[in-house]
């Protein structure tokens, strides 16, 4: 049940200053940051990061923005990390993620009208999918030196 999920703060994320912020969400529910850092990254890693969205319409346009600026790639360990993680994150479309969540609270474009201007939909921030995805994701990004086992007092709390 302890899982590990890997969150990325988009470049429109990084550019607004939301960094404190989204972050400071996901240390208030207690899931513990094990590794972090800002990187700028090439197509040739994005294309590797959203490989499984090789064949979609919206590929290049996806590609194009993750790389448009640095973003913010941190590990997250919890309890469903996976799935809380994306409660905490909200649905891709911004118009349709609900407020209090992080893109219905910081963003509210739609795909379509992502899709319609010919751009990746800026729903600053990503998360991993599922286990598995997390699983490649995190390899993908973090050497095994980079990601860190410590305590923290929210731990005395659930366990
Ligand atoms: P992410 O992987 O970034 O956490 O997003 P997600 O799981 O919620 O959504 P996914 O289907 O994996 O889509 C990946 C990202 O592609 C961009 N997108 N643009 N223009 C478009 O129609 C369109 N559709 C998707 C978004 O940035 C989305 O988060
Ligand atoms: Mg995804």
């Amino acid at each position: 049940m302890i899982e590990r999920s890997l969150a990325i703060i988009k470049p429109d994320g990084v550019e607004r200053s939301l960094v404190g912020e989204i972050i400071k969400r996901f240390e208030n529910t207690g899931l513990k940051i094990v590794g972090m850092k800002m990187v700028w990254i090439d197509k040739k890693f994005a294309e590797k990061h959203y490989s499984a969205h090789k064949s979609k319409p919206f590929f290049s346009e996806l590609v194009d923005f993750i790389t448009e600026g640095p973003v913010v790639a941190f590990v997250v360990e919890g309890v469903h990390a996976v799935d809380n993680v994306r409660r905490l994150v909200g649905t891709t479309s911004p118009h349709e993620a609900a407020p209090g969540t992080i893109r219905g609270d910081f963003a509210h474009i739609s795909m379509a009208y992502a899709s319609k201007k010919g751009s990746g939909g800026k729903n600053v921030i990503h998360a991993s999918g599922s286990k598995k995805e997390a699983d490649y994701e995190i390899g993908l990004w973090f050497a095994k030196g980079e990601l860190h086992t410590y305590n923290t007092v929210h731990e005395k709390h659930v366990f």
